[in-house]
């Protein structure tokens, strides 16, 4: 396709684990992030959400419901409210192929407690979640990134225009990537969109289901990157790829290594 640069001419295609290695261990745990860094994922991808004392913490959902023995608002709870729960024992029983003792008891992680655990040794994709409920997240996460000195070391990512420009605002570099749902095929992508986009961002991150080559050839035109989300299978791996992915979203990052090693 014109003007889009060939998997050949590319570096090689990004392996975001998705929660971390989410399919092999509970989702955004150090267990599971562990698993993704050890299967060479290029970046860990770690949903954010802030506890009611103003704790970051690695959490998708803004209840703590369906990943743990809790029930309740994420930003209703204290971050010692949070660290009571067990955050891997749901994972053992829907999955039974992966489950393993050590994830019992498995804690909810704070991005603190990430940084900590892998320093420079990984890439850090953080996702921005509901912002309209987490107010200041972004500041808190920026001022926790400095002080670690990991601004070289992430990305971040979000449904919300509004919080990727807050976080341009503290950074020119931090790769920024706007995050887009959609519900039916195939998705609509206008050139003003794009353009819109490409003033604060670098790439886009759609659901794979929804989107095609052509999708995916518009925002590589615009000077994009584009991380479709999740694909687990090889043969949705290959396909992305060969329709111009600059990476991808997998709960399985060994499989994307063995397709495009
Ligand atoms: O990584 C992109 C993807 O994480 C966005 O969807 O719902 O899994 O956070 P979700
Ligand atoms: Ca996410």
């Amino acid at each position: 396709l014109a003007g889009v640069p060939s998997p050949q001419t590319e570096e090689h295609p990004l392996a975001i684990g998705h929660r971390g290695a989410s399919g092999y261990a509970p989702e955004n745990t150090l267990a599971s992030y562990r698993i993704a860094v050890s299967l060479h994922a290029d970046y860990i991808e770690i949903d954010l959400q802030m506890t009611e004392d103003g704790e970051l913490v690695a959490m998708h959902d803004d209840t703590v419901d369906r990943t743990t023995n809790g029930s309740g608002k994420v930003r209703h709870m204290t971050l010692a409210e949070v660290k009571a729960l067990d955050a891997g024992s749901k994972f053992n029983a829907l999955n039974p192929a992966y489950a393993k003792a050590e994830f019992v008891g498995e804690k909810v992680p704070t991005l603190r407690e990430i940084f900590d655990a892998f320093g420079d040794s990984t890439k850090y994709m953080l996702e921005t979640k509901i912002p309209s409920d987490n107010p200041g997240l972004e500041d808190k996460l920026w001022a926790l990134v400095r002080s670690r000195g990991l601004e070289n070391r992430i990305a971040v990512q979000s449904f919300s225009k509004a919080s990727l420009l807050r976080m341009r605002s503290f950074d020119n570099d931090v790769p920024l990537y706007q995050l887009l749902w959609y519900t039916r095929r195939a998705a609509p992508l206008s050139g003003r969109t794009l353009s819109d986009i490409a003033s604060y961002a670098d790439g886009v991150g759609a659901n794979f289901s929804r989107i095609d080559e052509k999708y995916i050839w518009k925002v590589r035109r615009a000077g994009l990157k584009m991380l479709p989300y999740t694909i687990n299978t090889r043969s949705g791996m290959r396909r992305a790829l060969a329709w111009g992915a600059s990476g991808l979203h997998t709960d399985y990052p060994d499989r994307l290594k063995e397709v495009a090693p």
